[in-house]
């Protein structure tokens, strides 16, 4: 059975391969393997794909979910309650508890109250773990390989949840090269730095995108938040890298992009016929991930 999901540095490769080889086995499966369990899903944060995919895995499986959309206004943090009050009631009622929340550090403070499994959603510019495990798993079914590869993450390197998350789980692999393509403003942590440094995951920063297109295997591109960044650093930052049709037939045969989404203009839509456009493969892929997660949980 996991624990708590709370950030990507808990996963070793062993339990990586585990994660895959059950999503791959749980492709178009629907089954009542999960019959009778109850998942709570408290998006503090608006969501599409984690709240959604996380559900649609929950019903697959043949469990039930009760869900909370917009957690500030509906539930009672609306009156005051704190998370950690919602979180003790909230286990009380379910078997796993999916929680979005824009503070840092949420879901790790869930946990230590959580009389049942807390799965991080997404803490605000902390991490996002399942986002990193569905994109880890897209770039394994895309290439075939986790090791010898380049990425290249393209935008917002810094404050993207799922990119820092997306980076702890790349060190776990050999001979892996990062492109950390943004502009100064959103060039990746010191802290990061260091943990790729430590883990051999070689790397650049530039801030110049139409290069690495050409020889990356993977172009990682991110959306320039506007809900984390000042205006004026999102004046200065959002549509600095497009990823336009001619930059995308620019890159080399096999080569991939990938979005965790939504997008909001920095891949064009011309590039969605591109064989290089895996980003709502990658979608399905989540759906997979997520099962296989929910499956291994109460396995
Ligand atoms: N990638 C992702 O987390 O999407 P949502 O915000 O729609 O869940």
């Amino acid at each position: 059975m996991l624990p708590h999901i709370i950030e990507t540095q808990q996963f070793d490769k062993e339990l990586l391969t585990k994660v895959f080889d059950t999503a791959t086995h749980l492709e178009s499966t629907r089954d009542d393997s999960l019959h009778g369990k109850i998942l709570a899903s408290l998006f503090f944060e608006p969501s599409t794909r984690t709240r959604f995919s996380f559900e649609s895995a929950m019903y697959r499986l043949g469990g039930h979910v009760i869900t909370a959309e917009n957690a500030n206004e509906f539930s009672s943090a609306s009156k005051g309650e704190t998370l950690e009050d919602t979180i003790r009631v909230m286990s009380t009622y379910a078997d796993v508890i999916i929680l979005r929340h824009p503070e840092i550090g949420s879901a790790e403070r869930a946990a230590a109250v959580s009389s049942v499994p807390v799965i991080n959603a997404g803490d605000g510019a902390g991490q996002h773990p399942t986002q990193a495990l569905l994109d880890i798993y897209t770039i394994k079914r895309e290439l075939g390989r986790l090791d010898d590869i380049h990425v290249a993450i393209v935008g917002d390197v810094r404050f993207y949840r799922a990119a820092r998350s997306l980076a702890y789980l790349l060190g776990k692999y050999e001979k892996v090269h990062l492109s950390l393509v943004s502009a100064p403003e959103l060039r990746m942590s010191e802290e990061m730095k260091t943990y790729l440094d430590k883990h051999g995951v070689t790397y650049e920063e530039t801030d110049t995108l139409d290069g690495v297109m050409k020889t990356a295997d993977v172009i990682y591109q991110t959306r320039v938040q506007k809900e984390r960044l000042t205006p004026e650093v999102y004046a200065q930052t959002n549509g600095k890298y497009v990823i336009t049709r001619e930059r995308a037939d620019s890159m080399k045969e096999g080569g991939i992009i990938i979005h965790p989404l939504p997008r909001v203009g920095e891949i064009s839509a011309e590039v969605d016929d591109s064989p290089h456009a895996v980003y709502f493969r990658q979608v399905r892929y989540g759906l997979m991930v997520r099962m296989a997660l929910l499956h291994l949980l109460f396995a």
